[in-house]
C-alpha cells in the first residue's frame, strides 16, 4: 500500500475528534469488552502475512494488536488511521503499525491498495452520511475481490445486555456509542459488498460481526 497516489478527500478536524482524543487516555480500560467480537472478526477474514491490511477507526489500535498477537509479523505493516491524534499515538506503540491521520469519510490511502480492511466499532458512531461516505471510501480502497471486515454494535436482547449498554453509554457521553446502524445491510448492497460471513457476540460488548468481499467490476476505481 503505497501513498502519494490518489487518495480520498479530506474532512476538517471536528469537534467528535477532540472529543475522542480526551477518552484516549482510558479508552483501554474497557478493550476487554470488544475482545470477543475482535476475535469473531479476525477468525472470519484469516488474514495473511503479505496482505495489505488497513484498519480504519483503528483507536488505540486493537485490531492490529490483535492481529500481531495472533502472529502477524511486524515487517508486514499494517496502516492505521484516525481521526484523533492522541488514539494515534497509542496505536504506534503497535509492532507493525503504520499510522495516518485521517478522516473516515476521505481516507489517505490509495484507490485499490488494500486487501483486507477493517473498521471495528467506528461505522456506529458516524452520522447517517458520514458512513454513506466511509463506506464508499472502504470500497475504493480495497482491491476487487478485496476482504472488508466490520464490527458493529446489535440491539440488546436481555435485562442484562441492556444494563451494560446503558453504563456503555453513559460512559461514552453521547459519542453514538451502542447507536444500532440500521441502514447498514442496504448500505453495503449498494456498495457491491456481498456479505460472506454475518455472526452475533454476546460476550462483552453484543455485536454484528460482518465479513464482505468487494465483487469484481464493483466500486470505484
Ligand atoms: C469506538 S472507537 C473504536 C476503536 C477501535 N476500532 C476499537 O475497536 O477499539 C472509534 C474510533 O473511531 C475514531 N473515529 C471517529 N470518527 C472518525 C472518523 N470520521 N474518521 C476516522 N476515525 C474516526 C475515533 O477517534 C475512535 O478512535
Amino acid at each position: 500500500m503505497r501513498s502519494g497516489e490518489r487518495t480520498g478527500p479530506t474532512a476538517p478536524p471536528s469537534a467528535a475528534t477532540d472529543r475522542w482524543d480526551a477518552l484516549a487516555a482510558v479508552y483501554r480500560v474497557q478493550e476487554p469488552l470488544e475482545a470477543r467480537s475482535l476475535a469473531v472478526l479476525l477468525d472470519a477474514l484469516t488474514v495473511r502475512a503479505e496482505e495489505a491490511v488497513l484498519d480504519v477507526g483503528t483507536g488505540t489500535g486493537a485490531v492490529p494488536r490483535a492481529l500481531a498477537r495472533r502472529g502477524r509479523p511486524a515487517e508486514a505493516t499494517t496502516v492505521a488511521v484516525d481521526s484523533s491524534p492522541r488514539m494515534l499515538a497509542l496505536a504506534a506503540r503497535v509492532a507493525g503499525v503504520e499510522t495516518r491521520q485521517g478522516d473516515a469519510t476521505g481516507l489517505p490511502v490509495p484507490t485499490g491498495s488494500v486487501d483486507v480492511a477493517t473498521a471495528a466499532w467506528l461505522l456506529h458512531v458516524l452520522p447517517a452520511p458520514d458512513r454513506v461516505r466511509a463506506v464508499a471510501e472502504l470500497v475504493r480502497v480495497l482491491r476487487p475481490g478485496g476482504r472488508l471486515g466490520l464490527v458493529v454494535p446489535a440491539a440488546p436482547r436481555s435485562p442484562g445486555q441492556r444494563l451494560l449498554r446503558a453504563a456503555a453509554l453513559r460512559a461514552a457521553g453521547g459519542l453514538g456509542a451502542f447507536r444500532v446502524p440500521e441502514d447498514l445491510p442496504a448500505l453495503l448492497a449498494d456498495h457491491g459488498l456481498r456479505v460472506r460471513r454475518h455472526r452475533r457476540t454476546g460476550l462483552g460488548y453484543l455485536a454484528d460481526v460482518v465479513v464482505c468481499t468487494r465483487e469484481p467490476g464493483r466500486g470505484v476505481g
